[in-house]
Parts: structure tokens; sequence; C-alpha cells
């Protein structure tokens, strides 16, 4: 088992160890929402930008594409899909293998805080999600934003379609965290953050901006 990613990370390899090949090509159907996520984002030029579960490094790529010159990071368990996001990137940006629910960016990375944190599309994949959700709160810069795109709770879309959709995610062991709403505005009070949240494409997906104030003596 290797430190810190343990059986989670295991599953996570053997779930993407095909599939890394054909991942951006398939997930470009129905990852959706996750360009709106990038076009909002609107990083500063001096900004350091985190992705949590980057995969295979997609949105890091389509970040410094779009906003070059600012500094990219990227976590994830898998070091299957590492090693693709590697290949992609370059010195573009610095990836590291680690658990999303506890991490330490300064051992990682020789950075402790981040003007943005993304999390696209894993909170569905991660069993303590919540702990997810803290941890890159804990790693935000005095206004800093966390950002959240992922499934939603397909209420407004057929329900034999969402009957369809979810059976078929849990091959992917992918469950929608219907409660993220409930939970960001528990998690507004713990960490002090301006929370909006709201459902895209008849809840398809969700997204999700956290702000953390500038503190109040400026710093
Ligand atoms: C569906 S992919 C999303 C990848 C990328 N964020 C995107 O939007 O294309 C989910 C990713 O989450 C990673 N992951 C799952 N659980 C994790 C955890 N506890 N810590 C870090 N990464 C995790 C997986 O290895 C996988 O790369």
């Amino acid at each position: 088992m290797r430190d810190g990613v343990g059986a989670h990370g295991e599953l996570m390899d053997g779930v993407y160890r095909h599939q890394r090949w054909i991942y951006d090509a398939t997930r470009k159907y129905y990852l959706l929402g996750r360009d709106r996520l990038l076009d909002d984002m609107r990083p500063a030029e001096e900004a350091h930008i985190l992705e949590i579960a980057c995969g295979t490094g997609r949105n890091l790529d389509r970040l410094d594409q779009r906003y070059p010159g600012r500094t990219l990071y990227g976590l994830d368990i898998s070091e299957q899909m590492l090693t693709t996001a590697r290949s992609k990137l370059g010195k573009r940006a610095r990836l590291a293998l680690g658990n999303a629910c506890n991490f330490d960016p300064v051992a990682l990375f020789g950075h402790a805080a981040f003007d943005h944190v993304f999390l696209s599309y894993c909170l569905s994949m991660i069993p303590d999600w919540r702990a997810a959700i803290s941890e890159g709160l804990m790693h935000l810069a005095p206004g800093g934003t966390l950002h959240i795109v992922d499934f939603g709770d397909q209420a407004g879309l057929p329900a034999p379609f969402k009957s369809l959709l979810y059976a078929w995610l849990e091959q992917f062991h992918v469950s929608p965290r219907t409660e993220l709403s409930a939970v960001l505005r528990g998690l507004s009070v713990q960490y002090e953050v301006e929370v909006e949240h709201r459902d895209l494409y008849r809840g398809y997906a969700q997204f999700a901006r956290l702000r953390r104030p500038l503190r109040s003596d400026g710093g």
C-alpha cells in the first residue's frame, strides 16, 4: 500500500488504468460545466491555482491556455492519472500524489495558500467528500476562492434518465452529492466563507463558489 493514498488510491488506479487513455475524449460529453468553472475563475496574473483531484490534467491545461502565466498545481490520488497529467503538462504545472482529504501543500508543492482551489467532478468519487472541501478551504489564501463543479440531483430531468445515469455512474464509483448545497451552508459558518451554489443544466450538474474574505486588517 502506498503512503497516504491507501486503498482508495488503488481503487482509483484500477478505475483509470485503462480509462485514462480515452478519458479526455469521452468525458467532454458528460462532465459538463468544467469550462464554465474555468471561465468564471478569472484569475489575476500572479495567481496560484490548485486543482484537487486533477486527473489527466485536462483542466490545468485549459487554464494554462486561457490564462497563461499563472502558477498551477495539481494533486491526485491516482498515480495512473498523474502519469497522463505529467506527460500532458510537463513543467507547466507542479503535480503531486496525495489524498484530497488530508494533504500538506508545503510538503508537496512548497506553497501554503492558493488564490484559487478547485474540485471538478471529484467530490462524487471521494467517500469523505466533506473533508475534501474542508481541506481545500484550509489552504485558501485570504481573498481566495474555492470552486466546485460536479453531478447534481437531476431534479429537472426525466426520472428514467436519472435512474439510468445513477446506475451507470455507480460502475465508476460515482455518487452525486445531493446534499452539497446544505453542507456548504454549514461550512460557510464554520470557515466564515461566502457561499454561492446553483444547479446547472436542469440539475444535471451543480456549481459552487466559496469566497474567503480578506482579513479586516487588510492582510
Ligand atoms: C472524474 S475524475 C475528474 C478529474 C478532473 N478533475 C476533471 O475534471 O477532469 C476524478 C478524479 O478524482 C481523483 N480522486 C478520487 N478520490 C481522490 C482523493 N481522495 N484524493 C485525490 N484525488 C482523488 C481520481 O483519481 C480522478 O483522477
